[in-house]
This record gives C-alpha cells, structure tokens and sequence, in this order.
C-alpha cells in the first residue's frame, strides 16, 4: 500500500509499504477514505526526530470503510464506515471506564512512562503505524471503531477522531461559567473548533487569539472577539482585561503548545535533536525550556483569579519551569491532557446533522490525495494558501 512516512526534520515522502494485517483475532483493517493532518503532526516534523525511525507511518485522524474482520470480531462486519479514534483505547479496563482513554492501562507504553498508545506518534506511544495511509489494522475491533452512519460526506465524522473530541475536552475542562468569559489561545483546528464548541455551551464572550489573517478572520466571522498577536504582543494582557471589567476571562483554553510563536524554534530543535555540542546546547536548553512555555504563560496571565486554564496544546520535552507562585496566589486550576475520545463521541454525535451546528461540513480548508502529503505537510506548517485544516484522501 501507500502510505505517508516520516523520514527525517521536514522529511515525509509517500513510499510503498507491506500492507498491514491482522495480527490478533479482534483487529480490523479498515481502508482510509479521510485522514487529517494534525498540528500534533507539526511537531513530529519539526521536533520529535528522536523518537522517530526513518519509515515509520504518521497519522492519527482517519476514518474508512473496514475492510476484513479478525475472527473474533463480531461489532462490525466488512462494509461499515468507521471513524478510528486517535487513543488506542481497550474500553475495558480501569481507566478507560473512568473516561480516561488516553491513560488506558491496556495500552500504556510502560517501557516509556506514558500513557495510552496512539496511531502514527512516536516511540513515546508504542510506535504505532498510522493513519495516514490507504489501509491500517485496528486493534480492540469490537470496542475501538466509531460506526457512523453511510451518507453524508466523511466531513462530517471524520473530526471525532482528535479535532472535535479534544476541542470538547478543552472546554469541558475550562469550565466556563454560563454566560462566562473564555480566552482561546491559538486559533488552529483545534482552537477554533474550541470557540465554536464553546459558544454552543453557552459561554459569553468568547476572545480568540492568534497570529494568521485566515485564522483570524474565519474565528471573527464565527462572532469571535479577535485578537491580532501581533498588534498585542506586549499589551495582550490590558487588552483582555479591557473586555473584562480589568480582571481577564473565566477560563483560558492553550490550544498553542510547545511551539508557541516567539519560541527560539529552530534552536529549540537543534538541540532536541543532538547537532549542537554540549557547551552550547546547555544554555540553550535551559532557555528553550522556559520559552517553550510562551502560550502557557499567556494563559496564566489573561485568566482572572480563581479561574480555570485548560491546557490542549501539547507540550514535551525537559522539565520547564513554571510560574508556581503566580499560579499559587492567583488560584487558578489547571486542567490538561490528551483527549479521551470515547468519553465524549455521545455527547458530539448528536451534533453531526445536517443542521449542522459546529460546522464540520465546511470546516476543511483543503483536500488532497495522499500523494500530495509532503506538500499539505510543510503549507499547514507555513500556515500557506489559507490552510488551517487539511485532509488527506488515500
Ligand atoms: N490534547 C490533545 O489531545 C490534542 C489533540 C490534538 C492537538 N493537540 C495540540 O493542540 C495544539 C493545536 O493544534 P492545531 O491542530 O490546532 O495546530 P496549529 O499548529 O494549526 O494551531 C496552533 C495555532 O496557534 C497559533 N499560535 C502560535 N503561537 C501563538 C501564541 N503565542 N499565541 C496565540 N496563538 C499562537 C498559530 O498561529 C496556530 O494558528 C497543538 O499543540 C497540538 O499538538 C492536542
Ligand atoms: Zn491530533
Ligand atoms: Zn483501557
């Protein structure tokens, strides 16, 4: 089959690879009809290179159509349109019947320390081949798979695999009050379906902020308060404050990461990846430890006090500081972590309809073939031709 692989920083090329096959008698093999392009996958081109090996198959967004069964499989047949949640979740064991998917202790990579495996993302989550290819095995095949219904376009299913469950996550977890404030830090895939998430949810105001034109534009046409990063990159904090009675918003949601605009990135990667000697890497690391933490310092600055940060942007790497004290005297709970898929598929699903009321029908910027992966790779990471949601048809 075909299939996107990582070859090295900014590296990705469509190659031929052995098609996958059932392994264990409840995996399926689905055929991939969508997958998308993550900004977790961003960070896998630019940074993770050492928890990488030249071949490995990225993606972790695919929905398809499943293709064979293993023997034991009896939820789903040949024929079933299928969304692959990007949590390899057992749906069985103490933490995933917590709604904690992504701690699932059937699958947590213990070897590492981290959490549950996930399709397509490092040595970190079992190195496990992703999705971005035209087939891929499917383990847990009687609990994992979300069946949707045949009909409408995969537009409409294909974000409950990461975009529209995280999104959800991270307003859950900023708790906003009825009618309260929320600040959405980042205006990505994921912070923009944040805000459109939040709206529905009954939040207030909602302020967005990001750096892109078409980020901007498309958040402020939704009815949110934009906020140019460029023109508030010293006074984002009275800005905030202005639109709230001086105290900054009930919640701030971090839907930036570790590589927060303003971060020295490129040094911050030469160093992940080993090219500088240790002299100059040392300093380096301790700085790019502290600058890594750009969004996540913001959040803890626009939230008033006694609010709530919800963290979805993915951050790794060393140990980094953080403002202990600030946070401390300033009251503020922090929520974070991967999403849980399964936990909120009921609580979205109902929204998938024609009506239409998060707007997934039209939320893709772009669609391209497989083939064109190395090109939607690097225009999504130089936010090119209006791109900020890209997906992928094997
Ligand atoms: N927790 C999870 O389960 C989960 C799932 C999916 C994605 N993520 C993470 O969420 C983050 C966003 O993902 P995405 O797909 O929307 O990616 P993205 O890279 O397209 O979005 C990030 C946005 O942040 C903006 N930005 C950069 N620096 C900023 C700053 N200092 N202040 C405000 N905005 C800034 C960028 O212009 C961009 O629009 C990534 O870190 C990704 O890894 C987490
Ligand atoms: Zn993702
Ligand atoms: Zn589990």
């Amino acid at each position: 089959m075909r299939a996107l692989t990582w070859q090295g920083r900014r590296d990705v090329r469509v190659e031929t690879v052995p098609d996958p096959r059932i392994e264990k008698p409840d995996d399926v093999i689905v055929r991939i009809t969508s997958t998308g392009i993550c900004g977790s996958d961003l960070h896998l081109y630019e940074l993770f290179g050492p928890y990488l090996d030249p071949g490995d198959i990225l993606g972790h967004e695919p929905m398809g159509i499943v293709e064979e069964v293993g023997p034991q499989v009896h939820a789903l047949q040949a024929g079933d349109r299928v969304v692959i949640p990007f949590n390899i979740s057992c749906r069985d064991c103490f933490m995933c019947n917590q709604g904690l998917h992504s701690q699932c202790e059937t699958t947590q990579v213990k070897e590492r320390g981290t959490g549950a495996a996930q399709f397509g993302y490092t040595k970190l989550y079992g190195q496990v081949p992703g999705g971005q290819a035209e087939l891929l095995r499917v383990p847990f095949g009687n609990k994992l798979p979300i069946k949707v219904p045949e009909g409408p376009p995969d537009d409409r299913y294909v974000y409950l695999s990461d975009v529209l469950p995280t999104a959800w996550q991270s307003v859950e977890y900023a708790a906003v009050p009825p009618d309260g404030t929320v600040t959405v830090l980042g205006l990505g895939p994921i912070g923009d379906m944040a805000t459109r998430i939040a709206r529905h949810r009954g939040a207030g105001l909602i302020i967005g902020v990001d750096l892109v034109d078409e980020r901007l534009e498309r958040a402020a046409a939704r009815g949110v308060v934009c906020l140019d990063l460029r023109r508030h990159g010293k006074d984002l904090t009275e800005a905030v404050q202005e639109l709230t009675d001086g105290r900054g918003t009930d919640a701030v949601i971090d839907a930036v990461g570790m590589e927060a605009h303003g971060a020295p990135l490129a040094k911050a990667a030469q160093w992940v990846t080993g090219l500088l000697p240790g002299a100059v890497a040392q300093p380096l690391m301790e700085h790019a430890g502290v600058d890594r933490l750009g969004a996540l310092h913001t959040a803890i600055d626009l939230v008033r006090r006694g609010g709530t940060v919800s963290v979805s942007g993915v951050y790794g790497g060393a140990a980094d500081p953080m403002p202990l004290m600030t946070m401390f005297d300033k009251q503020i709970q922090v929520r974070m972590g991967q999403a849980n898929v399964w936990r909120w598929v009921e609580d979205i699903l109902p929204l998938l309809t024609d009506e239409d009321p998060l707007g997934v029908d039209t939320f893709k910027t772009h669609a391209m073939p497989l083939e064109d992966g190395p090109k939607a790779y690097a225009m999504f990471q130089a936010k090119e031709d209006g791109m900020v949601k890209a997906l992928l048809n094997p």
